[in-house]
């Protein structure tokens, strides 16, 4: 059993993923992470996310790196959007996310193109969304209570700002763009609040296992 969990940045897809695969009692694999592991790799590499030749180099990165705070920066956010947009980047990270959905008893992948790249064959597929300021003000709510960038707090329209840029990155890119698959459940939790949005996961997720 594999569930799809796709959406833009901040929509609240993480959070979903993760209790949903704790219902389940399966393994949940961050994708955005690996990512966030290659962007940052870059940056430590003294590299330009921008050029597709230290985007790939940096995709070797150490599992190390994975576990590091700093990957939930904003910064390594936006790294991150830039290295992933070269398709031999999404290549390379392509077979380690593979594996993970195929692993026997089942898994849940949180990401962008979980739905439509990595597991088209996913028995449910979900796409989180919700405006832009709601998802701005989370992140910067979640950044503020975590203190994640140590430095100085990033004002929320800055924020804002970075969620539009990223948004039009992951949406506007050639290859694997962020896009709902035709057969994803769309919830926007613009509205709803967490538990309301969960029940509606799981209510869809019952559904589809009811079906097989
Ligand atoms: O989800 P998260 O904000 O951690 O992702 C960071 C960046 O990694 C995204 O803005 C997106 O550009 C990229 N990403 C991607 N495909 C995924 C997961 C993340 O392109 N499956």
């Amino acid at each position: 059993m594999i569930i799809a969990v796709d959406g833009p940045t901040a929509s609240g897809k993480g959070t979903i993923a993760k209790r949903l695969a704790a219902h389940l009692g399966v393994p949940c694999l961050d994708t955005g992470l690996l990512y966030r592991a290659v962007g940052r790799q870059v940056a430590i590499n003294g590299g330009n996310p921008d050029i597709a030749a230290d985007a790939l180099a940096a995709c070797n990165f150490p599992d190390k790196l994975l576990e590091d705070e700093i990957l939930r920066t904003e910064e390594s956010g936006s790294l991150a959007s830039r290295a992933s947009v070269h398709p031999e980047v999404r290549e390379a990270l392509f077979k380690r996310q593979r594996a993970f959905a195929e692993q026997p008893g089942g898994a849940v992948l949180d990401g962008r193109d979980i739905g439509t790249v990595i597991a088209p064959d996913a028995d449910v597929k979900l796409f989180i969304t919700a405006s832009v300021q709601s998802r701005a003000r989370r992140r910067w709510l979640e950044m503020v209570e975590k203190k994640l960038d140590h430095e100085e707090e990033i004002p929320l329209s800055e924020i804002e700002k970075d969620v539009v840029a990223r948004d039009a990155r992951d949406i506007n890119r050639k290859d694997a763009p962020l896009k709902a698959a035709p057969d994803a459940l769309v919830i926007d939790t613009t509205t709803f609040d967490r538990e309301a949005a969960f029940e509606m996961v799981l209510e869809a997720v019952q559904e589809a296992l009811n079906k097989r």
